[in-house]
């Protein structure tokens, strides 16, 4: 495919790049619950109340079990919309690849955290519920398990946080340093206007 075909299929025909709005919608209220929970989850660490570390404990799980839900959502709907047109029509192939690479992974450990997680406070015995619906331990309390466990959720989390890092920062740099519209395409504002196919 020529340059000229890569930047028609990035630029559909309204003239507006945004991604679908309940796409957008899921990308945003992920992002605010990941950092919700991990904040949650630093706070406890200064908290010395013991019944205030275990809600904030309660509360990072919901966060997280939350951040499970929408992702499954979120990759349903994402293979029903099948292939998206190209945000930067111009990168080279390796770029390309990177950037799938980093969002496969997201979506890896979007998924696995959570699960981890949950799984790390079943193996704990702890009872874990969603907003006061009980939900399933998936393996027996163990402690060496849960300290393993332990190990795992803290490792991937912090992996996932740096990843995160990485990836809104080169949203910023195609944004802001390269003038390449990349964020306007997931910016939450621009939600209203996509029916309309107007440009920010
Ligand atoms: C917890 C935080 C975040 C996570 C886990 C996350 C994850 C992802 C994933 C998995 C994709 C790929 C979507 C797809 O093609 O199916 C994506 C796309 C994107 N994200 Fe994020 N994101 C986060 C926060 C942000 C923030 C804060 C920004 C803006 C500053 C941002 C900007 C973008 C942009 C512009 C795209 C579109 C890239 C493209 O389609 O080529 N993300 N994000
Ligand atoms: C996006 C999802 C999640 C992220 C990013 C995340 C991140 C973290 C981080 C950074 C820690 C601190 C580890 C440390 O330094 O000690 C932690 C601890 C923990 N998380 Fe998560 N978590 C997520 C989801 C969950 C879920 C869904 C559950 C349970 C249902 C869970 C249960 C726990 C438990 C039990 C601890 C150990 C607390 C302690 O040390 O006593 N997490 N998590």
């Amino acid at each position: 495919m020529n340059q000229q075909q890569d930047i028609k299929r990035a630029v559909p025909a309204g003239g507006h790049t945004m991604r679908p709005p309940l796409l957008v919608a899921l990308q945003w209220a992920t992002a605010t619950l990941v950092v919700l929970g991990l904040a949650l989850i630093l706070v406890r660490e200064i908290v010395e109340a013991k019944t205030g570390r275990a809600s904030l404990l309660q509360m990072h799980r919901w966060c997280g079990l939350l951040v499970w839900g929408l992702t499954v959502w979120r990759v349903g709907l994402r293979l029903r919309f099948g292939p998206l047109p190209d945000l930067l029509p111009r990168r080279s192939a390796g770029a390309r690849f990177v950037a799938r690479a980093v969002h496969m992974l997201l979506y890896g450990l979007l998924f696995c955290v959570p699960i981890l997680g949950w799984c790390l406070s079943s193996a704990d015995g702890q009872h874990i519920d969603l907003f006061g619906l009980p939900l399933p331990l998936p393996i027996a309390a163990h402690e060496d398990v849960a300290d393993k466990l332990h190990t795992w959720h803290t490792a991937m989390a912090w992996t996932f946080a740096s990843l995160i890092a990485a990836h809104i920062a080169a949203a910023c740099w195609h944004q802001f340093l390269r003038r390449e519209p990349i964020l306007r395409a997931m910016w939450p504002w621009h939600l209203s206007t996509h029916n309309r196919g107007d440009s920010p």
